[in-house]
């Protein structure tokens, strides 16, 4: 039996940026090179997901692809990780999906509660509405579509239909992991079962990368100011421009202090995971105590733009070749959908269908 069964995913929902690559590709990279001989990988792309949200069907189309050309670009290999779409079997559009994602999702959603979905903050923070805002508001009521208000389920669905033990996530996943679970134990409960295992979150070690405009916010691709974030795509020059111009403060000096200066502490957090660092936060904070803050910028510009130096290179590469490997592709997705079809069919003779 494999000893674990990974599964995480991302959104196409534009070029990767500096978040995403030290909070998810990299950790799955080292899961991948570190993996013991049972493990199974899956990384999906996750375009139902990025529905919640409007999209241009064009540019959802190209960031599919380029998304599948980023995870390659940072160094998984289709040939030990299942990289697969959430919507389909085959990169041509339109063509076979795995249709388990959403045909559990549908099974689940008969199980799961909308008051715990209700206190979820995700479709509170995409929509701009307060932490405590409630359904009954109207600004809610007006704006909130069934899709973004129940996509916890179809994660839960993502996780459960590859019988996953392990689920790499930042910290702003967590609550979505525990509902999760709560639908994975309510799902045996009702059917007298042990049907799913029930998975476990990996939280990233690394802190979330804030926005370098408004270091309160997290880095995000949906934000729709361009210097807030580091691509994977920008060059030296650019990165060296963005960390340059990053919303600091008016104090004297460098130190570490996430309530009272975010910004700072977020440059310093950049550096330390940049670096791959063991060494206590403060620590590094004191390396720079005499510096100045232009200083500061240009030694996390430059690491940055280093440690992108390769990905930047290979993703360039990848993207302008058009379309990815179909035979590595296609066998990857092949594996991800026979074993969806096979929890699918077992779920269906479990429940009667
Ligand atoms: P985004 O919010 O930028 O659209 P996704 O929702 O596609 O990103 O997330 C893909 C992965 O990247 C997830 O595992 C998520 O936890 C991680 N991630 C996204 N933004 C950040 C960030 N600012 N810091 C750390 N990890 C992040
Ligand atoms: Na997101």
């Amino acid at each position: 039996a494999p000893s674990r069964i990974i599964f995480s995913g991302v959104q196409p929902t534009g070029v990767p940026h500096l978040g995403n690559y030290l909070g998810a590709f990299r950790p799955w990279v080292r899961l991948q090179n570190e993996r013991s001989k049972n493990d199974i990988l899956n990384f999906s792309i996750v375009d139902y997901h990025a529905l919640t949200v409007p999209q241009n069907p064009e540019l959802l189309w190209k960031w599919n692809l380029e998304t599948y050309s980023a995870l390659l670009a940072v160094g998984l290999d289709p040939k030990i990780s299942r990289i697969f779409f959430q919507s389909r079997a085959s990169y041509v559009p339109g063509s076979v999906n795995v249709a388990g994602h959403t045909e559990l999702m549908w099974i689940l959603s008969t199980l799961a509660s909308t008051g715990y979905l209700s206190r979820m903050t995700q479709w509170k923070s995409k929509l701009n509405l307060p932490e405590d805002a409630s359904l009954h508001d109207s600004s809610a009521k007006s704006a909130l579509k069934l899709g973004l208000f129940s996509y916890p389920v179809l994660q839960a669905a993502d996780v459960l239909l590859y019988n996953a033990t392990h689920v790499p996530i930042g910290e702003d996943q967590q609550q979505h992991i525990e509902f999760a679970r709560t639908l994975a134990n309510s799902f045996n409960h009702t059917y007298g079962q042990k049907f799913f295992q029930i998975p476990q979150a990996m939280i990233s070690p690394a802190k979330r990368i804030m926005s370098l405009t408004d270091p309160t916010k997290k880095m995000s691709k949906s934000d729709p100011n361009p210097n807030s974030r580091i691509l994977i795509t920008d060059n030296e020059e650019t990165i060296h421009r963005k960390f340059r111009t990053a919303l600091t403060d008016s104090q004297e000096g460098i130190s570490y202090d996430l309530e009272n200066r975010p910004g700072v502490s977020n440059l310093l957090d950049i550096l330390r995971h940049v670096r791959n660092e063991e060494v206590p936060i403060q620590e590094l904070a004191a390396e720079f105590k005499n510096s100045s803050l232009r200083s500061l910028k240009e030694s996390v510009a430059g690491a940055v733009a280093k440690a992108l130096e390769e990905v930047r290179e290979n993703y360039l590469r990848l993207c302008s070749k058009g379309s990815p490997r179909q035979s590595e592709m296609n066998r990857s997705l092949f594996v991800a959908k026979l074993t969806a079809s096979r929890t699918m069919q077992a779920v269906k003779e479990t429940i009667g269908l």
